[in-house]
């Protein structure tokens, strides 16, 4: 039967009698040369192959294995995370080819995640900037560097949608929103992979984590996600296979149960909905320990039964917990995991390391004399400082207090003022684990040297982070080193008050620091500590224009900050190029062109609180008090998703439609008019967002569609035109059909989803 099929399905795809195209041919000769090699492997060779273990540059858990070499030697081991640089990755790389018995080269694997040794902004500080190039740069950059150091693999990108700010990995991803966080998941998989794995300056990529590790309970990292089918498909999936269509190479699973059961040992997910539903083709790998994880989370009795559910799910290499190596040839032996099924995730970790070139050249990566010049270059350093200047989001400015003069005293005051370490954020990889943030440009640097020789800069640190012992001892413990000041926070207060004081203007570098958000750093309160709440209330009084820098991992609730600041500006950790960047955009060097990929709530009660919402039947009106709304604050948040300032001013205004009624295989367009009434140039991001008036479901009252980004020269305008397909409108209907709806639908267009200009059409 077997053969019948095959020959059936070759002769219909006509390759049969074909020549064979190059692609063929490479194919062939892979998977003879794979076939050879799996024919010599025992059992114990094969888990090996599907094995990881940490070489400890770097931690991101608790080490399981210290003796990781002679497993090497012993042929136990088929991948190391957290080894890089060419001299470590090559000796290591030497065990594997020059004392195990085939020869098999390892592969290195580590935490790309914004940057690795010139650092850029956050991921979501990179979102913020809604510029797919750039983020596509972005991350070319950083495989550059990383493969340059040895690194193969990346576990990047992190894609996972959070409307949870109290979690602190949101800054890991692209924010809340799936279509946008989709658009930037491509790109950074373009970015890591280039066009075909195996050249010497990409990496290959990992989407993870999957599958909604960014929807726990309570915002509390690992905690369990809880979710409907048609939120999971609608909201959450999407992202993961967005990258993976754009080639992801592989995947990591997720700590979290998603209704119950763990990912890692999810059936469903790895098994039906990423292999057969999508057609992924590249291995998967799991998270730190999350096989052994299994245990605590009560659905696997002991590491062996964990392996088990593991690899029958659809797991296929082991980060950390040592399960497969110990348990998978006994598994196969006692026939509870079939060796078709092990030959099968063999092949795929062989084929990435045939693809990347390591069976010609195992060293092809640790190339010394590469590294010496790939790293932090100017050229890369340009990227880092555009991509963060664009990732800045202006989200208030009263009166023009922006752009700066470059002339008079500014005075900077806060403890991100004189900081290099916390600009470059959580999962900084090597820019933390080399010490490469001493490269980092402070604000006071930036504001230095981009402002000239008028231009005369003050310091006050003005307060701590935070005071709390219990918290200092946490955050020294993820190597934050935060380290006192000797003077009390009176003196400390006071003496950024005098240094005000004598200055026109203040810049204030407040917020987080970089260990608040990231993994295990979840927050109950979303605000800039209260220490340098004071701060700032007590630099206010002096009557001096105050600019307010805002650092963090996550959205704030900014409402005390903004009425305190004459402009604010959510400011993300930027990177090695911060000061620069920052103070590009504060003497309008650069516009401020970023918009929000998240929504800023007025408070932590607010959370969920995001622009796609659901009407209720009882939407909120203002008037009557049945109506869905809080008696204590509004409905709305702080600053919407897509809201960010320019120091132009663009106004919308003509909004068109081609015509009140498309066909299904119609397209509509949707053009509006976008003028510079303001007294800068700048560009702007257009935004436009889709409403099915009446559907089967419930949908929600806006969704993003697309966006443009102009440039507009003050008093300059322009028409700018959108298109709206069939596919724009589709959604899962009462019976999970993925389906558009003939009917009414409303389209908005403007510079944030509360922003807007809205006209009605109708879906024959
Ligand atoms: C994180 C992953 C990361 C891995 C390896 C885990 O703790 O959840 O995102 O890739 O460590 O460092």
């Amino acid at each position: 039967m077997r053969i019948v099929v095959g020959l059936f399905a070759a002769l219909v795809m006509n390759t049969a009698f074909a020549a064979p195209t190059a692609k063929t041919t490479d194919t062939a000769k892979m998977n003879k040369f794979i076939n050879n090699l799996m024919s010599k492997m025992t059992l114990e060779e094969k888990a090996g192959q599907l094995t990881q273990y940490s070489a400890d540059m770097s931690k991101t858990g608790n080490t399981v294995r210290e003796n990781y070499r002679e497993d090497i030697i012993a042929g136990r081991v088929g991948s190391l995370l957290n080894a890089f640089t060419p001299k470590f990755t090559r000796e290591l790389q030497q065990v594997a080819v020059e004392k195990t018995r085939l020869k098999i080269p390892l592969l290195f694997g580590y935490d790309v995640i914004h940057g690795h040794r010139t650092i850029f902004p956050i991921p979501l500080g990179e979102a913020a900037s809604w510029d797919m190039k750039r983020i596509e740069d972005a991350a070319a950059v950083a495989a550059k560097e990383a493969s340059a150091d040895g690194i193969h693999w990346t576990f990047a990108p992190m894609v996972d949608i959070s409307r949870d700010p109290r979690w602190g990995r949101i800054m890991e991803g692209a924010g809340e929103d799936v279509w946008l966080g989709s658009k930037i998941a491509a790109a950074r998989v373009r970015g890591f992979q280039g066009d075909k794995p195996g050249a010497t300056d990409r990496v290959l990529a990992c989407v993870k984590h999957f599958a909604v590790y960014g929807a726990p309970v309570a915002g509390r990292d690992y905690n369990p996600v809880d979710m409907s089918d048609r939120e999971l498909w609608e909201s959450y999936l999407p992202v993961y296979k967005a990258a993976i269509d754009a080639g992801a190479a592989t995947a990591m699973t997720s700590f979290n149960d998603i209704n119950g059961v763990p990912a890692t040992a999810n059936d469903w997910l790895l098994n039906d909905v990423l292999r057969k539903q999508w057609k992924f083709k590249g291995f998967v790998v799991t998270d730190y320990t999350a096989i052994y994880e299994l245990i605590p989370h009560g659905v696997a009795k002991d590491l062996k039964d964990a392996a088990l559910q593991s690899f029958r799910a659809g797991s296929e290499m082991d980060m950390m917990s040592g399960a497969y190596p110990k348990y998978l040839p006994q598994l196969v032996k006692e026939g509870k995991i079939s060796k078709a099924q092990l030959d099968t995730s063999v092949r795929r970790v062989l084929e990435a390391k045939y693809k990347l070139g390591l069976f010609d050249d195992p060293y092809r990566f640790s190339d010394e004399k590469r590294a010496e010049k790939a790293m932090l270059t100017p050229e890369n350093r340009a990227v880092a400082r555009d991509v963060a200047r664009r990732s800045l989001v202006l989200l208030k400015n009263d009166n023009g207090a922006l752009p700066l003069k470059r002339e008079g005293t500014i005075a900077v005051i806060g403890p991100m003022a004189d900081n290099q370490r916390d600009l470059i954020g959580a999962w900084s990889a090597a820019g933390s684990a080399m010490d490469e943030w001493k490269k980092a440009i402070t604000v006071i640097d930036g504001l230095k040297q981009v402002g000239g020789s008028k231009v005369k800069v003050l310091h006050a640190k003005g307060s701590e982070f935070f005071y709390d012992e219990a918290m200092l001892k946490v955050q020294n413990e993820h190597g934050a080193n935060l380290t006192k000041d000797k003077r009390s926070r009176e003196e400390m207060i006071n003496e950024a008050v005098r240094t005000a004081k004598k200055a026109d203007v203040v810049v204030m570098a407040i917020g987080e620091s970089h260990g608040l958000s990231g993994e295990a750093a979840s927050r109950t309160s979303i605000r800039v500590p209260e220490p340098q709440q004071e701060l700032l209330k007590a630099v206010r009084a002096t009557g001096k224009p105050v600019i307010t820098l805002i650092f963090s991992g996550r959205p704030l609730a900014l409402e005390a900050e903004a009425a305190q600041s004459d402009a604010m500006l959510a400011v993300w950790f930027p990177g090695t190029e911060s000061g620069n960047a920052i103070a590009d955009v504060l003497f309008g060097d650069h516009s401020p062109s970023g918009k929000l990929p998240v929504t800023f709530p007025r408070n932590e009660g607010q959370i969920p609180i995001y622009y796609s919402h659901k009407n209720t039947g009882r939407p909120y009106d203002g008037k009557d008090k049945y109506r869905s709304q809080y008696l204590d604050v509004a409905n709305t948040p702080l600053y919407a998703f897509g809201h960010g300032l320019s120091y132009g001013k663009f106004d919308y205004s003509d909004l068109k439609l081609s015509s009140a009624k498309i066909k299904p295989t119609q397209k509509l367009k949707v053009s509006v008019t976008i003028t510079n009434n303001g007294e800068h140039d700048g560009e702007e991001t257009a935004q436009l967002y889709v409403r099915d008036m009446v559907a089967s479901v419930t949908r929600p009252v806006k969704q993003l569609r697309g966006f443009q980004k102009v440039f507009l020269k003050k008093g300059e305008s322009k028409q700018v035109t959108f298109e709206v397909a069939l596919e724009d409108l589709k959604f899962y209907d009462k019976n999970m059909k993925w389906v558009a709806e003939p009917g009414d639908f409303k389209v908005f267009v403007g510079t944030s989803s509360d922003n807007v200009k809205e006209a009605g059409f109708t879906l024959l």
